[in-house]
């Protein structure tokens, strides 16, 4: 029995460990295998944004974090920073269901959109967003903030032409 629940301050200490069991998925692609060892987001950050208020895990029957959607508002704009899944858990519609939790709150919270960066070619990252509704930003339409993100991104090793900016319209 999963549920979807705002996050607390005391379920920070058991998010990393669930975002290194959800990376292992990046072994299947083996140019990409060595996301499985990087660093995974301090319980420390996790603590600060959920602090903020716009963080959300799934959790089991025991109210355990199994899933985590760590996010952050800013300039009437939701940004994603981490949407993760237990590997054993994967592929069961938890994903799907933190995302979709996440829009419902931010409309709710009268947002104009949701954007996050993720790898255009991977199944469970840019396809899986496009199905829910979020758009590919072509270059032109990238602004500042994004562009630093991605910037950031290629200078920690990531692939910058398999990396994008999506963005989801609330309004
Ligand atoms: C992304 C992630 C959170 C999705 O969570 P999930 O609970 O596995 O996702 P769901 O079961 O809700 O599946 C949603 C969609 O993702 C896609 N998907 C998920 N896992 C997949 C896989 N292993 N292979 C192919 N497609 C997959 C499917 O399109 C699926 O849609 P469908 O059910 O209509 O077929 C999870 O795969 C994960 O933790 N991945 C590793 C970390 C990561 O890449 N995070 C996102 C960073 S931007």
């Amino acid at each position: 029995m999963i549920t979807i629940r705002p996050a607390r301050e005391h379920d920070a200490e058991l998010l990393p460990d669930i975002e290194q069991s959800a990376g292992q998925a990046f072994r299947a692609v083996p140019e990409l295998a060595w996301l499985a060892d990087g660093e995974n987001v301090s319980a420390e950050r996790h603590r600060g944004l959920i602090r903020q208020g716009a963080c959300i895990v799934a959790t089991d029957g025991s109210d355990r974090p199994v899933g985590l959607l760590s996010a952050e508002i800013d300039g009437g704009i939701l940004h994603i920073w981490e949407l993760d899944v237990r590997l054993d858990l994967q592929g069961q519609g938890i994903g799907r269901a933190l995302l979709e939790r996440a829009i419902e709150d931010a409309r709710r919270g009268g947002l104009a959109a949701i954007t996050l960066t993720t790898f255009r070619d991977i199944a469970w990252n840019a396809p899986f967003y496009g199905k829910i509704g979020f758009r590919i930003l072509k270059d032109i339409e990238v602004d500042q903030r994004l562009a630093d993100l991605l910037r950031g991104e290629a200078a920690h090793g990531l692939p910058v032409n398999r990396r994008c900016a999506m963005r989801f319209e609330l309004e």
